[in-house]
């Protein structure tokens, strides 16, 4: 018998070790090695038999080859659809992850359910609730008379047969790939190598039946339970369920696509009947806002392809004592400190002696430099007390030598202010010269932020 050796796998992701230690070398975070038993190949499938003939031949081909364009497969989930790229692809793996309980399950079976209603064969195994579960989810979501067929399974070789026979799926959801287990693998379920095989296979058999496969993927804390960073690279497409608990809204995001532009959001908001699509996110994100106060601006930003309006709030107070506190909700804590460099070299405002805390309404996560100028004015405007100037959108990356830089797609930032009964935009000198139904005003510099606060 081959002599097992045991490694550490990071349950993050994935990185092996040879010898147990309390930090990963591949992510650097704490307390995420796992025990795996190994002397097998980590891959090792559950259908896959090693082949006595002889080995296939490989083909090369031209570039310029015809191929056949596979048919997107619209759910009726417009907002899904236009996140994975325009409908499902047949043949595609996609991965959904989230933290437990953001509405994974409740997004996939409306999208399970709608696309059983146009006649396709749509499967939903789940290894996390029993059938009398999910029909009772169904029924709260009032798609009982979808034909979606639904089973309790976490059997990987059970899932496989059973899905083999009839006619072939349309779509594929498996809920989730932590329950799942492969008997090919000796370790436990949820496990890295565990996790790997499954989805390997499971990836196989979407590939050789061009059946469109979704897996459903826990993201973890306590690093027991392998999180779905570790086979994000096996899949075609990977999609991030975010959203604040407290907050009803919930965002989609793609962060990798074969078949569509990555970055792409849809945004949904939690009813009591389920996920509702939300067309117009720009309204939600703008708080309710009388624009009186002092400290809050409104940032005209681009998620993916489509622009948004989203207010950022600033608070400025004398710090009660020791180190003042900063404090950021949703935008980069670095990207704070930057800004408040700069503010204090380049405009003479001095934040030393108070606490600065920043927030970015209804959970949203701004990645954008764009947003510098925004943030900067909603500082600005919250130590000087004074409220920025009345329906005004700002948008513009901040340098570290005080400069207002462009930045990209500035008309349909406008576009969208102007849609929004906004009436000014201040935005980077050189950017855009003049927009109808809008008053521009330009910055070059950070220094001339005092003038438009205390307009
Ligand atoms: P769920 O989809 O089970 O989350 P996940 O699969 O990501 O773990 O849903 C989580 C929460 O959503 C649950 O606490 C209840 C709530 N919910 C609603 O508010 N309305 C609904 O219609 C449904 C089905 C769930
Ligand atoms: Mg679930």
């Amino acid at each position: 018998m081959a002599k097992t050796h045991n490694t550490y796998h990071c349950s993050l992701c994935g990185t092996m070790h040879a010898k147990w230690q309390g930090q990963c070398d591949g992510c650097l975070e704490w307390n995420c090695l796992v025990e795996e038993i190994s002397g097998h190949a980590p891959i090792n499938s559950a259908l896959r038999k090693p082949s006595k003939d002889k080995v296939p031949e490989l083909i090369l081909q031209r570039p310029d080859g015809e191929d056949i364009q596979t048919p997107r497969n619209f759910t009726g989930v417009t907002e899904f659809d236009r996140v994975i790229g325009g409908g499902l692809v047949s043949g595609s793996v996609t991965l959904i992850g989230g933290d437990p309980g953001i509405g994974k399950s409740t997004l996939l079976t409306q999208v399970a359910a709608y696309l059983a209603r146009k006649e396709n064969r749509v499967i939903y195994i789940s290894g996390e609730e029993a059938v009398s579960q999910i029909r009772m989810r169904i029924k709260r979501l009032s798609l009982s008379d979808s034909p979606m067929e639904l089973a309790a399974e976490t059997s990987l070789r059970t899932v496989l047969m059973g899905v083999k026979k009839g006619k072939k799926p349309d779509l594929l959801i498996l809920d989730s790939i932590q329950t799942l287990w492969s008997d090919a693998v000796e370790s436990a379920p949820g496990s890295v190598s565990q996790l790997r095989a499954v989805v390997q296979d499971l990836v196989t058999y979407a590939k050789s039946n061009d059946v469109a496969v979704i897996l459903v993927g826990h993201v973890t804390k306590d690093g027991q339970i392998a999180g779905p960073r570790v086979v994000e690279h096996m899949v075609d497409t990977v999609l991030y369920f975010e959203g604040d608990r407290s907050h009803q809204y919930r965002i989609l995001r793609a962060i990798k696509n074969r078949f569509g532009p990555v970055d792409e959001i849809g945004v949904f908001e939690m009813r009591e009947q389920g996920l509702e699509q939300v067309h117009n996110p720009s309204e939600l994100f703008l708080g309710d806002r009388d624009g009186s106060q002092a400290g809050t601006a409104v940032f005209a930003a681009i998620e993916g392809t489509r622009p948004i309006l989203i207010e950022i709030q600033a608070l400025v107070i004398p710090a009660a004592y020791g180190t003042p506190r900063r404090s950021v909700v949703g935008w980069d804590s670095g990207r704070l400190s930057m800004i408040l460099a700069v503010l204090e070299a380049r405009s003479g405002m001095n934040f030393s002696s108070f606490d600065v805390f920043l927030n970015v309404v209804g959970g949203m996560k701004i990645a954008e430099p764009a947003a510098d100028l925004a943030a900067s004015c909603a500082l600005a405007s919250a130590l000087l007390n004074h409220p920025l100037p009345r329906n005004t959108i700002f948008f513009g990356e901040v340098s570290l030598s005080g400069g207002i830089r462009s930045v990209r797609r500035s008309e349909a930032r406008l576009k969208e202010a102007v849609k929004l009964g906004f009436t000014k935009a201040v935005i980077p000198a050189g950017s855009v010269k003049s927009f109808d139904g809008l008053e521009l005003q330009t910055l070059r510099e950070i220094h001339g932020l005092t003038n438009i606060v205390r307009e």
